[in-house]
């Protein structure tokens, strides 16, 4: 879900309503604000995405104010009704609150308010905190002190954000494992689960850390504890700026995030090699002492960062010779993996505040392993909570789907990867050399894959009335025909499955029918050339048996042509850079393909972009 509160000498429901718009990409199932004026609390709230809220407004205006808060949802208790939308309102109308994450004991909480003789309105978890609020803010007038009250009794992950009638230019904000963010101008503050909501306004933020409880005031902020102790916080600069969470001419974010990819890779590979062709990743602040002795590394992930987890497998043990095992960030603990201060955990995730990975890492965290996060997010909760961080430089990424995010993980994967080389000193010093030269190459090309783009975007619109894509691919080409799947399937809503070429005849050949689509991501003919070998006889397979074929494969590979339908032309690369330039057709594919079929690109249905509940 996104949040945003102010307070300040704007209207608040103009700041609100532009900084949700910003933060739709976290949730798009309601919307609501609350404006306290007048003498007392305006709300309204709507099902369905910010246009319907936008709508709403017009028709019944609220009153102005220069104090608000707004939410946009994704639903967890209570489906997707006006009435279980954000904000939540006591019986009284008095105070307001809005709420991301899950409160775990608010059965109890709820049925504890009915017998007191509250109404609860809607299914929702949330609202049983503002019927708390009120009860605690009737005993000691003080919005802050209610809040702090209420959250030790609340079980669970969650932000919350209030307003209270009788505090007109205050707004209470309260955090527990999920993001929230402040943001501190001239005369005014704001409050939002991502710096995106308030960049327009100010560039300068404030860490809120587990538990505390903030008061937001237009002449300054306020951090205390839970337990109403004053709090140490950490202010810094944001360094994206506004123009980069617009979109820029482009129709969707996710074009132009498809098209930044060149300069999101530049990005991440800048001051990180210096002029011998070393690595330098200072900010790996893991003495290299222990890095040597690290015996053992578990990549956890969701999602399209677990796609970069399974690449980043191939990269590390190769470069390194240390084992990797690469798992879902939800599966993780609850195998009880095994893991000791000699192995090193690396998260991924771009937002920094998927609780699956955050939930992951603190389990190897109490094991005593090293935590490394590869995040894109500065400030948030992964890097936060790790013993160390690598950031990627993606700039903001708005559409759900990841395109720049997922493309900088593999960077930092491969980073990550030769810097244990080299700090290790593997017998593979040259190939590390040749590699990082050949690292410092690739957003060029990037740039010319995305050059050609159009004859996929053909073929896209083509296919928009199948039903059925399968992606193939050996090796590193395993992981992308998985993201290539799952970017389908997110965007076009088609049935679409990755597999490793190899497995196919094992079952899923089962599956080919006369012109059904399959995407096969073929390495290169240099280097592994058996591995090669091995995939065009499985093309030759399928397309015996009916399947009209999509081959990606690199320039000047002849051997393909003969059974490729349709040929998509890739640039050369080191076999285990492959899938930098090789992922890039499948996310135009799978754009276009939504768009064909009429879909929303930046806000497919059912999704968020981060997922803060577990
Ligand atoms: C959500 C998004 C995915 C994303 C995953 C992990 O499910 O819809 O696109 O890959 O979360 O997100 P993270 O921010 O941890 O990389």
């Amino acid at each position: 879900c996104g949040i945003v509160g102010y307070v300040g000498s704007q209207s608040a429901l103009d700041v609100v309503m532009a900084g949700l718009k910003r933060l739709e990409y976290r949730g798009y199932d309601s919307a609501g604000v609350a404006v306290p004026a007048d003498g007392g609390l305006a709300a309204a709230k709507k099902a369905g995405k910010l246009v319907n809220l936008e709508k709403e407004l017009t028709e019944r205006p609220l009153p102005a104010g220069t104090t608000g808060i707004g939410h946009t949802r994704w639903a967890t208790h209570g489906g997707p009704t006006d009435a279980n939308a954000h904000p939540h309102l006591d019986n009284a109308g008095r105070v307001a609150v809005v709420h991301n994450g899950i409160i775990e004991n608010f059965a109890a909480l709820r049925a504890e308010l009915a017998e007191r003789g509250h109404e609860l309105l809607s299914e929702t978890d949330t609202e049983a905190v503002a019927h708390l609020l009120a009860e605690e803010y009737s005993v000691t007038s003080d919005l802050a002190e209610a809040m702090r009250l209420v959250c030790r009794r609340l079980e669970g992950a969650f932000t919350l954000v209030a307003v209270h009638a009788d505090e007109p230019d205050v707004v209470v904000g309260a955090r527990r494992n999920s993001p929230l963010v402040v943001g501190v101008g001239e005369g005014e503050a704001f409050l939002a689960s991502d710096v995106a909501a308030f960049i327009a306004h100010t560039r300068s933020a404030i860490e809120l850390g587990q538990d505390q409880v903030v008061e937001l005031r237009r002449d300054g902020v306020t951090v205390t504890g839970f337990d109403g102790r004053p709090a140490q916080v950490r202010s810094y600069h944001v360094d994206w700026d506004a123009s980069a969470a617009e979109k820029g001419g482009y129709d969707y974010f996710m074009l132009k995030e498809i098209a930044e990819q060149p300069k999101a890779v530049a990005d991440t590979l800048l001051g990180r090699i210096d002029a011998g062709g070393s690595l330098t990743l200072d900010e790996v602040r893991i003495p290299a002492r222990e890095l040597r002795e690290i015996d053992k590394i578990v990549v956890v992930a969701c999602g399209t960062a677990f796609h970069a987890g399974l690449i980043a497998k191939y990269a590390i043990e190769h470069w390194t010779r240390i084992p990797c095992e690469v798992e879902l960030a939800s599966e993780f603990r609850y195998r009880d993996p095994i893991l000791d201060p000699r192995s090193l955990v690396i998260a991924i995730s771009q937002s920094g505040e998927t609780m699956d990975t955050l939930m992951a890492l603190r389990h190897a965290r109490d094991q005593g392993s090293k935590v490394l996060a590869i995040c894109n997010t500065n400030g948030s909760t992964i890097p936060r909570e790790s013993d160390a961080v690598l950031y990627t430089h993606a700039g903001p990424e708005v559409a759900v789907a990841s395109t720049k995010a997922f493309l900088t993980q593999l960077v930092a994967c491969y980073l990550v990867a030769l810097y244990l080389g080299q700090v290790r000193g593997t017998k593979w010093g040259d190939e590390i050399r040749a590699v990082v030269r050949d690292l410092a190459r690739i957003s060029g090309e990037v740039e010319r894959v995305l050059e050609t783009m159009e004859p996929v975007r053909e073929l896209a619109r083509s296919l928009a009335d199948k039903d059925t894509v399968l992606f193939l691919g050996r090796h590193v080409g395993y992981p992308v025909a998985l993201e290539g799947a799952l970017k389908l399937k997110e965007l076009a809503y088609m049935h679409a499955e990755g597999f490793a070429a190899g497995e196919l005849k094992h079952g899923p050949i089962a599956l080919i029918e006369e012109d059904l689509p399959v995407v096969v991501v073929v390495p290169s003919p240099r280097g592994r050339s058996v591995l090669h070998d091995k995939i065009v006889s499985n093309i030759q397979e399928i397309r015996a048996r009916g399947a009209r074929t999509i081959v990606i494969a690199e320039e000047g590979d002849e051997a393909v042509v003969p059974y490729a339908d349709h040929l998509v032309r890739i640039p050369a690369t080191p076999v285990l850079l492959q899938p930098l330039v090789a992922t890039v057709p499948l996310q135009v594919f799978a754009c276009e393909l939504a768009t064909a079929r009429g879909n929303e690109v930046d806000q497919p249905r059912n999704l968020a972009k981060s997922v803060t509940v577990e």
